[in-house]
């Protein structure tokens, strides 16, 4: 009686009961702890409208993607109202002569280069991942892995579109001397949704893929800057208890070099891989053998060309793969398999940003943490896949950037930033804890404590982010809040994020 008459008051008031919103993780995965509504949107206008009427409400917003983050950090902790962009996905003003397309926020990186190369373009190097928006990505500061050419999507932004805290759409352009621009360059979502995109596009290309194993040694004493900065695209994977990396390189070639159609999955896996891969990765939380075991299963694997034929769906067998530009820089799922977090294989993760200058340096210290881990008889070893992913960024210089410059740290970014970005195994049982997980919260806050470095914004703890803080320009800060009160008096599209870095206070 009391509960429906409270019930019946609440919807008299408008409020409805709160509930979790999830990561692409699915149920235990939240990203948000109070979301009382989440609309399916299907236009800018719509978008508008439903922020025009949730700020009437009082109630927060944020945009929702496709949930390709990590942890409970996309809104705030209070009652929140989520604009889901999927079904905002037009993409117009096709040019390849004036070098540009515009897209709504919502358009995926697999639907934007389908579309492109139908028409003979891309988009460069400014892209992530293939079921991820654009405008989830460009407002989290995403990036790919580069040295010599832009690895932040933004990178290749020409104008944005932002639904602000009133509701109404402010175009923003390209303009390194304009603070609006460099706030909205990465905004966390916190000067609103972005709608639409300007992106620059380029004459469709052929480009290979080629892969070394180097011993950890080379590595940890080499020139790292030298091994990644002379390709379009270049990255290692480290192997911690084989003492190896592997190293991906990448880049263009004339468009008659090979008939090849070669297709990239990072993700893909068989029902029957999937189930081997919990079964051994749930007893490693009990002890280090089968996280050794797996670590050895898995680098043996990525030896091998994680390609198909794009026609045929045959296995790939030599290195290296040509094929077209997106196909073999990102490429998809192989027909009939699905991507591993769809079988139960979930994950965290960890990714901090260096100067490239002290790569050498950071890569050693994560070594000495490892050793001393093996020291108390608890081997670490790499748990995930594709083992740990070390990327690249050109710098590119804005006010919350991971690759940005200029900072108060006084250290040199100029060249580039290494990241380290650490996924593990979550274990499906129990507390759902790493066997070694006392180690993993230590890495990180030894890296946030003893270099200069900035946490990539969907793939750290609220607890990394908070340690963190003093690590990023205070003048920068200060510079985003500016815009951010412009954009967004009331704070309506506030995160958690965002209260960490002082954007409320
Ligand atoms: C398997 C996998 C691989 C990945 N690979 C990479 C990688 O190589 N490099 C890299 O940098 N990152 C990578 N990421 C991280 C990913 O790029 C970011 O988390 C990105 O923000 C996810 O975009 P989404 O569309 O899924 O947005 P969601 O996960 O739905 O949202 C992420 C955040 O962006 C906000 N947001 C979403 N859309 C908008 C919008 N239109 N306007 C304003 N704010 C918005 C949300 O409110 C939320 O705070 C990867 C993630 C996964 C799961
Ligand atoms: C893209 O991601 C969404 C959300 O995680 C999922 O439902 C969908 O199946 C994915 N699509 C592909 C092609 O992987
Ligand atoms: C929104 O779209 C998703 C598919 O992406 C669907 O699962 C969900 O039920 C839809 N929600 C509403 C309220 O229509
Ligand atoms: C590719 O085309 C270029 C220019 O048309 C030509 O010089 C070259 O010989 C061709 N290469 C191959 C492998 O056919």
């Amino acid at each position: 009686m009391l509960r429906n008459s409270i019930a019946a008051l609440a919807s008299l008031l408008g409020a409805t009961s709160a509930f979790e919103f999830y990561t692409f993780d699915g149920p235990g995965s939240p990203s948000c702890h109070n979301v009382v509504e989440v609309h399916n949107a299907t236009s800018v206008a719509e978008m508008a409208s439903l922020v025009k009427d949730a700020a009437r409400r009082g109630l927060q917003v944020r945009a929702g993607g496709k949930g390709h983050m990590w942890y409970d950090t996309q809104c705030s902790d209070d009652a929140t109202v989520i604009i889901r962009t999927e079904f905002v996905n037009g993409i117009s003003d096709f040019d390849l002569e004036g070098g540009s397309v515009v897209v709504e926020g919502g358009v995926t990186f697999f639907q934007l280069a389908e579309y492109l190369h139908e028409r003979g373009a891309n988009i460069g190097t400014g892209l992530v991942n293939w079921n991820i928006t654009l405008g989830g990505s460009i407002a989290m500061g995403a990036h790919r892995t580069s040295l010599r050419e832009d690895a932040v999507v933004v990178g290749g932004v020409l104008a944005l579109d932002i639904i602000d805290g009133n509701g109404d759409v402010r175009q923003v352009e390209r303009d390194e001397s304009s603070e609006e621009w460099l706030a909205a360059s990465t905004s966390l979502g916190l000067l609103g949704i972005i709608a639409r995109i300007k992106m620059q596009i380029f004459p469709e290309t052929k480009v290979y893929a080629m892969q070394t194993t180097l011993q950890e040694n080379d590595v940890l004493n080499g020139d790292i800057y030298k091994l990644i900065s002379p390709y379009l695209t270049a990255n290692f994977w480290w192997w911690p208890s084989q003492h190896k990396f592997h190293w991906r390189t990448y880049d263009i070639v004339p468009t008659n070099t090979s008939s090849q159609l070669g297709f990239q999955s990072t993700f893909s896996v068989t029902a029957l891989e999937a189930g081997a891969a919990v079964v051994l990765l749930n007893s490693g939380k009990y002890s280090s053998i089968p996280n050794l075991a797996a670590e050895g299963i898995f680098f043996g694997l990525w030896d091998k060309p994680n390609f198909h034929d794009k026609v045929t769906d045959a296995e790939i067998t030599d290195w290296p793969i040509y094929g077209w530009n997106y196909d073999v820089l990102i490429g998809g799922l192989y027909p009939g398999q699905k991507p591993e977090w769809e079988y139960g294989l979930k994950g965290y993760t960890l990714e901090l940003a260096f100067p490239v200058t002290r790569a050498n340096e950071v890569l050693k210290r994560i070594r000495a943490l490892f050793d001393a881990e093996t020291a108390k008889g608890m081997p670490m070893a790499s748990t995930y896949r594709s083992g740990i992913n070390i990327k690249f960024g050109k710098a590119h210089f804005d006010l919350l950037g991971q690759v940005t410059t200029d900072t108060a740290d006084g250290q040199d970014w100029s060249k580039g930033a290494i990241m380290f970005d650490f996924p593990s195994f979550r274990p499906s049982l129990g507390d759902e804890k790493r066997y070694n997980e006392a180690f993993y919260i230590n890495l990180a806050n030894t890296l946030v404590d003893e270099f200069p470095c900035r946490p990539h914004w969907t793939k750290n703890t609220r607890d990394v982010f908070k340690r963190a803080v003093k690590n990023l320009d205070p003048s920068y800060l200060s510079r985003f809040k500016a815009v951010r009160q412009k954009f967004d008096p009331k704070g309506i599209y506030r995160s958690v994020v965002g209260e960490i870095i002082g954007m409320y206070d």
